[in-house]
């Protein structure tokens, strides 16, 4: 038993398989007994929940404008409305739940609403083992320093030369911003049989996720990505990459 959750986002040059990657490794920890796993959507154009086979109504984002500009039902006070919204929030399904971030604020001040969110964050996080966080294509999370410092980084890439450079700048900034190097890990996504000749440094990728056509099908098929068959090539490498999380997270967390 872990006693507190480990965390793992999910970051990388646009369509490399970000959301992909998520949601087979949610599916991975739950096939592995690792449950609850609570998955993030932390990307404005959710679509994880797509890939998870779940229906999402509200975003926290959408959640915080009409949470503090509404009236608040009688009997509750702000604090209470905004958690029980919370609780709304968060889809609950076989395993795992989902929250989706949404949008990011507009140009009024959210702070209250943001330490109350976060705080209902902090007291939901301590319910599952493995929290993962997808994000939107590039560095923004990363540089604007909004996913803290979480237990690991996994960047992926496809073997194009623009996803590789983009994995040197994201482990630039992701140390500059104080996360250790050991907890960044490379991952190579749709890969054939070799790679794009840009300089990633020695370091070995932690999964290599095959081009695998059931992926591929799922997409074509408008199907739950986190549904391919079993025995289907990426979902097997994840399976073994889950494995791995498990075995890193039990060193750094004590189990
Ligand atoms: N291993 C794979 N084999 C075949 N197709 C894949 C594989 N991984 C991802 N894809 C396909 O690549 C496309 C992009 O995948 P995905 O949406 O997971 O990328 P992303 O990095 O989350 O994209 P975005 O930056 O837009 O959020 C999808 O059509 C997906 O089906
Ligand atoms: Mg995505």
């Amino acid at each position: 038993m872990l006693s507190r959750p480990f965390t793992i986002v999910v970051s990388g040059k646009g369509g490399t398989g970000k959301t992909t990657l998520c949601s087979l490794l949610v599916r991975s920890f739950i096939d592995i007994g690792e449950k609850p796993v609570l998955a993030v959507d932390a990307d404005p154009n959710a679509n994880l929940h797509e890939a998870l086979g779940v229906t999402v109504s509200e975003t926290l984002g959408s959640m915080r404008e009409e949470a503090f500009t509404r009236r608040i039902p009688p009997g509750m006070n702000r604090h209470d409305y905004v958690r029980f919204r919370f609780r709304q929030a968060l889809v609950e399904a076989e395993g795992f739940d989902l929250v989706a971030m949404g949008r990011p604020e507009g140009s009024g001040c959210y702070c209250f609403a943001n330490d109350l969110l976060s705080e209902c964050m902090t007291e939901l996080e301590r319910e599952y083992r493995f929290i993962v966080i997808d994000t939107e294509a590039g560095m923004e999370h990363i540089s604007r320093g909004t996913i803290g410092k979480p237990d690991m980084l996994l960047i992926v890439s496809d073997p194009g030369a623009r996803g590789l450079r983009t994995i040197s700048r994201i482990r630039e900034i992701a140390t500059l911003l104080g996360l250790e190097p050991a907890k960044i890990h490379i991952v190579f996504n749709k890969y054939k049989s070799g790679t794009a000749p840009v300089d990633i440094g020695n370091e070995i990728p932690i999964a290599i996720l095959p081009d695998d056509y059931s992926v591929e099908a799922a997409d074509l098929a408008a199907t739950p990505v986190s549904q391919v068959p079993l025995n289907s090539p990426a979902r097997m490498v994840v399976r073994e990459l889950a494995e791995k999380i498990r075995s890193l997270a039990k060193e750094h967390t004590g189990a």
